[in-house]
């Protein structure tokens, strides 16, 4: 055999198989977590998989493929998105907001088909899911394109994105088993689905744009929008979307006869499709379930603004045929809306932690859907002015799912002239420093830097969990004491004495000393939650993380130059700045004094390579007593060695536990060097790590 050169297009047998490998065990991962909800491999191990990957790609760059999992992380940004033509248009669906109306559209359907009442027509009955509908081309098993709906013929080719999307699979392949009846891979297929964010996803994305001074999104809908439509697909690619697929459009190479076969088909190529599916009998059935899930919906993790029904048979689908732009054979169900009306009374000016100003309505209060609303936010000012909402206007609210209740509409109707519209202040309403709005970007801020609402919101995010987590410190708490001068920054709380809370109102002297407890703990915080705490603009907890990981103390990370920290992995230009200048403040500078005064200097154990663990592969089996197999994987890890879950020729070590089985007998068979979980400790020990437990 020749050795492969330079020049040598070839790529060695092994490396393929080893390519081949990597790539089906990270989409299988992929699969697992993101379409099933079961993760079966650590994240270090994913890690791990994910990097050897990329270094031969890089080092095979012929061996790339558009399928790799690699192509996932988001391309180059695009300065427009191209137009694609869906090969059959997507509809849009008629509504029914009652029994009645349910009713009604099953007579129409009876009445099409010829059928007479006593013959039930078959439905499925489905979530419909609120957020950005989307279509899939697979051509020949590998995902071609992805497009936006768009007016329903042509849409926006978003491909870049949609990679970026775990849930979506890349190329098809069956997923069930094969002794089951399925359907073969179909030669072309157009997959409809929506793209969604799950509530948990669309809160922690809002933390982190607060935290960076970005304005929030109003519902997960348009955060999944803006997601989606992003022209730089690494922003998408951080979002974690996912979606649902509920239909398809072009299909070749495969047969259906039912809506139910599709489903299942999707489900077994790799699709996610939702679980709360129902095949009813007849409208009744359907009816019933459209109850059902009245009150069950409000507790999916996810926002769904109704259901959808759909006929079943395929051939009795083609029947009826679309009129309008809508199908005959399926119907959107509404559910009664969370909406009242009200009159706005005011629109005050909120000023955040980092200075942006927030308009607010203030209103009537009303109920909506059993809670009591009487403030919207408005999100900045252009949104005022594009929905048109001035005081004195009497306007629609809603709470869709559980998210904080929005403004509508304005009913114009109602006017009588004497409605005052809306003007961004031009002084912070707080403390009268200037207010700025940078062009083309949609806050306005306060510039004072003594402003004494941003200093209450730093104190109030200083505290809050995540951050220093003081316990019984929260906003009213804060409020008092600010308002009693007894602290400035966030360095005097830890100066309290029980003496000075006691007589604040409602503190009795029990939660006075609870509150000098839950202080003082806080003292021993991580460093990555003080340099969170500390409120820098852009320093989310992940970024505080990594900066704690690499600097190890608050004085290395102070002192670091901005190049320095533009040098930390993830942490780009714009962080690198905002934290070099907060170091740079006088009044940082006096905060970490007092901190370090009262003994707050956490130091975070900064875990480098060593020569003894990198690159070496190490096996955990058995029952660990003092780690959990991830902790174990992470700080290897991060010694530079790679955790595995199978022992073969290749594995460096093992590390055998309780009732280690089969893997141990392997590594025995194969002569791999096995130490039981004391013996790691102490090559923890000589490595300097120290475990945390
Ligand atoms: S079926 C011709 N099923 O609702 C059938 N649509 O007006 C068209 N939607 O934006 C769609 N969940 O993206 C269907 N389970 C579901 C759905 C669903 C949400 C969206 C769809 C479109 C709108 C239809």
């Amino acid at each position: 055999m020749s050795t492969p050169s330079l020049f040598d297009n070839d790529i060695p047998g092994e490396v393929r198989a080893e390519l081949d490998d990597l790539r089906h065990q990270i989409n299988q991962a992929n699969f697992l977590y993101y379409v099933k909800d079961q993760p079966t491999i650590s994240d270090a191990e994913y890690d791990r998989l994910m990097r050897r990957l990329q270094e031969l790609e890089e080092q095979y760059p012929q061996a790339a493929t558009p399928d790799s999992p690699t192509q996932r992380v988001g391309a180059v940004p695009q300065t427009e998105f191209a137009t694609h033509e869906h090969l059959i248009p997507m509809l849009s669906l008629a509504n029914a907001f009652n029994e009645d109306e349910l009713h009604a559209f099953d007579d129409r359907c009876h009445r099409f088909l010829g059928l007479e009442q006593d013959q039930p027509i078959e439905y499925v009955c489905e979530l419909k899911f609120d957020g950005l509908a989307m279509s899939l081309t697979y051509r020949d098993g590998l995902l071609e394109t992805g497009t936006t709906r768009g007016d329903g013929f042509r849409g926006e080719n978003i491909t870049e994105n949609v990679r970026t999307i775990k849930a979506i699979p890349l190329n098809l392949h069956h997923t069930l088993r094969q002794s089951l009846d399925v359907k073969p891979l179909p030669s072309l297929v157009e997959v409809r689905g929506e793209v969604i964010l799950t509530h948990e996803e669309f809160h922690r994305i809002n933390e982190e744009r607060e935290t960076s001074g970005e304005p929030t999104f109003a519902n997960p809908r348009n955060a999944a929008a803006g997601s989606v439509r992003q022209l730089d697909s690494r922003v998408t690619a951080r979002r974690n979307l996912t979606m649902f697929c509920y239909g398809v459009g072009a299909y070749e190479g495969v047969d259906f006869e039912t809506h139910y076969e599709i489903l299942i088909a999707l489900g077994d190529w790799g699709f996610k499709v939702n679980p709360n599916v129902m095949v009813a009998g007849n409208i009744d059935e359907v009816i019933a379930y459209m109850n059902e899930w009245a009150d069950k919906k409000e507790d999916l993790p996810y926002d769904i603004d109704g259901m959808v029904v759909k006929v079943n048979s395929l051939a009795q689908q083609t029947r009826l045929g679309s009129v309008a732009r809508s199908p005959r054979w399926a119907i959107a169900y509404k559910y009664p809306a969370h909406q009242a009306r009200t009159v706005v009374n005011d629109i005050i000016v909120q000023v955040g932690r980092t200075g942006a100003l927030t308009p607010v309505a203030v209103m009537e209060p009303v109920e909506v859907s059993g809670v009591i609303v009487s403030r919207a936010t408005l999100h900045n000012e252009s949104e005022v002015h594009r929905k048109d909402v001035r005081i004195g206007d009497t306007v629609v609210v809603q709470r869709a799912g559980e998210v904080i209740p929005e403004v509508v509409e304005v009913v114009k109707e109602l006017r009588d002239g004497n409605e005052v519209e809306f003007h961004m202040p031009t002084k912070c309403p707080v403390c009268g420093a200037d207010v700025e709005r940078i062009e083309g970007e949609a806050v306005a801020r306060c510039v004072g830097i003594a402003c004494p609402a941003q200093i209450r919101e730093n104190l109030i995010h200083f505290a809050s969990r995540g951050a220093m987590d003081i316990d019984g410190v929260g906003p009213a708490l804060i409020d008092q004491l600010i308002d009693n001068n007894l602290i400035h920054d966030p360095a005097d709380l830890y100066f309290l004495k029980k003496e000075n809370l006691v007589p604040l109102e409602r503190m009795a002297e029990k939660s006075a000393e609870n509150a000098i407890r839950a202080i003082e703990q806080s003292k021993s915080a991580p460093l990555s939650r003080l340099v969170y705490a500390l409120g820098i603009r852009h320093v989310g907890e992940r970024t505080a993380a990594a900066l704690a990981q690499h600097f190890g103390s608050i004085d290395e990370l102070r002192n670091a130059s901005e190049e320095e920290i533009a040098r930390v992995p993830d942490i780009g230009p714009v962080v690198a700045k905002s934290v070099a200048t907060f170091f740079d403040q006088a009044e940082t500078d006096e905060v970490l004094r007092k901190l370090k005064e009262v003994g707050i200097d956490p130091r975070e154990e900064k875990i480098k390579e060593t020569e003894e663990f990198a690159g070496k592969t190490i096996v955990f089996t058995g029952a660990l007593q003092r780690l959990t197999r991830e902790q174990a994987e992470e700080i290897v890890f991060k010694l530079g060695a790679k955790p595995s879950s199978s022992v073969s020729k290749k594995t460096n070590l093992v590390v055998a536990g309780e009732k280690a089985g089969s893997k141990l007998d392997k590594a025995q068979a194969l002569g791999v060097k096995v130490i039981s979980e004391d013996e790691f400790l102490e090559m923890m020990e000589r490595v300097g790590v120290s475990i945390e437990e």
